[in-house]
């Protein structure tokens, strides 16, 4: 009978397999730490915006509160965007010659919201809650970064689950003292912030094992 495969056939197979193997390997792996990269999640990248808005001027510089335009973060969910009669309360000497404040000008015409891209938002399925962070002392910074030096506003954290998670596991060292969340500058005295009394402090027994509020998958997701 004649030999169809050569006499190294078999080891070259097995050479193949194995770098074969070791390349899958190789993607898996990678591919898991580019996943979970900063980069991944969009993290210092801005959004093409209607007009060039600068927190570093307005924040910085001008040391506006965040509350005049994010009306809502200190009750309600979402922080809130502002109108354009906010920002024309300032600039309604300047906006007519200045081309960049066209977009106030249709959103005050047409009576609909400026366009504000988002470079924070969440997948549907997830719920957020921005009272109830400052109501538990969190401040602005440590989820979205020293915005009052941005003159373009980036992603400062991820905002995946698993930083979420690692905040709502253990959130008292990344509480601060109460009132010192939306001062300016530095923190007044160390007086620890109160105990927390909401879901942070209500622990449930689930088959034996205590999870706490904060961890349980209905708390973040609809
Ligand atoms: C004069 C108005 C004004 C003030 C004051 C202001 N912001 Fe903003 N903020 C805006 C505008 C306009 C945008 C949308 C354009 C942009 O992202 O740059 C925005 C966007 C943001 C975003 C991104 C929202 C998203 O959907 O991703 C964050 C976070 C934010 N602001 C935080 C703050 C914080 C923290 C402060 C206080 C230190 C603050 N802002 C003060 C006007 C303001
Ligand atoms: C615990 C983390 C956390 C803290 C603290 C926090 N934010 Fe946010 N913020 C988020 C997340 C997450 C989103 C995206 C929410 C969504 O898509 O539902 C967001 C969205 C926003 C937006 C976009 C509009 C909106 O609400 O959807 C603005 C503006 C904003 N935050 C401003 C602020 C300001 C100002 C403060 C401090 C006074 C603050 N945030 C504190 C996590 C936080
Ligand atoms: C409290 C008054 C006030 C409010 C409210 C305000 N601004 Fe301003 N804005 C200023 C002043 C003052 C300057 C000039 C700062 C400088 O150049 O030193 C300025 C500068 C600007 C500039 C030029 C920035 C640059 O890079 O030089 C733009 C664009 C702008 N504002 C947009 C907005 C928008 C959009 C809003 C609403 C979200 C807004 N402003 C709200 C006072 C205000
Ligand atoms: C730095 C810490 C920290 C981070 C980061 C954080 N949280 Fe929280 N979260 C808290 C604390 C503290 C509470 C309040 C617990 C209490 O009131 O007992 C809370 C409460 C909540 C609540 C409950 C609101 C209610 O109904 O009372 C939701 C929903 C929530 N967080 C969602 C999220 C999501 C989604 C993210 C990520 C995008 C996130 N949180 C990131 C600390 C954090
Ligand atoms: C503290 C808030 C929080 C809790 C608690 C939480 N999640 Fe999430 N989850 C998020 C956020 C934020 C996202 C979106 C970002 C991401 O995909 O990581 C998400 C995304 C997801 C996704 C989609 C992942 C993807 O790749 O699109 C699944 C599935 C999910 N969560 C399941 C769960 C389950 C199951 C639990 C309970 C064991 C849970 N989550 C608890 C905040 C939370």
């Amino acid at each position: 009978m004649t030999q169809i495969f050569s006499r190294h056939a078999d080891s070259r197979l097995r050479l193949a397999a194995g770098l074969g193997l070791a390349a899958v390997a190789f993607l898996a792996v990678s591919g898991f730490f580019v996943a979970r990269s900063g980069a991944a999640w969009q993290v210092g990248v801005p959004a093409r915006q209607p007009i060039p808005f600068s927190h570093a001027v307005h924040a910085g510089q001008l040391g506006l509160d965040c509350r005049l335009c994010h009306a809502g973060v200190e009750r309600q969910a979402a922080a809130g965007m502002p109108t354009a009669e906010t920002c024309l309360g300032c600039h309604r000497q300047v906006w007519n010659v200045a081309a960049q404040f066209a977009p106030l000008r249709s959103a005050l015409a047409l009576d609909t919201p400026v366009a504000w891209a988002s470079v924070s938002r969440l997948p549907d399925h997830v719920r957020f809650h921005h009272g109830a962070h400052m109501a538990a002392s969190v401040p602005c910074e440590t989820c979205h970064g020293q915005v009052r030096t941005m003159p373009q506003t980036v992603r400062a954290e991820t905002l995946s689950m698993q930083w979420c998670l690692d905040c709502h596991r253990d959130p008292d060292p990344r509480r601060r003292p109460a009132g010192a969340v939306l001062a300016r500058g530095g923190v007044p005295g160390d007086t620890p912030p109160e105990p927390l009394t909401g879901l942070g402090a209500r622990r449930f027994a689930h088959f034996g094992v205590e999870i706490s509020a904060l961890t349980r998958c209905s708390t973040c997701h609809r």
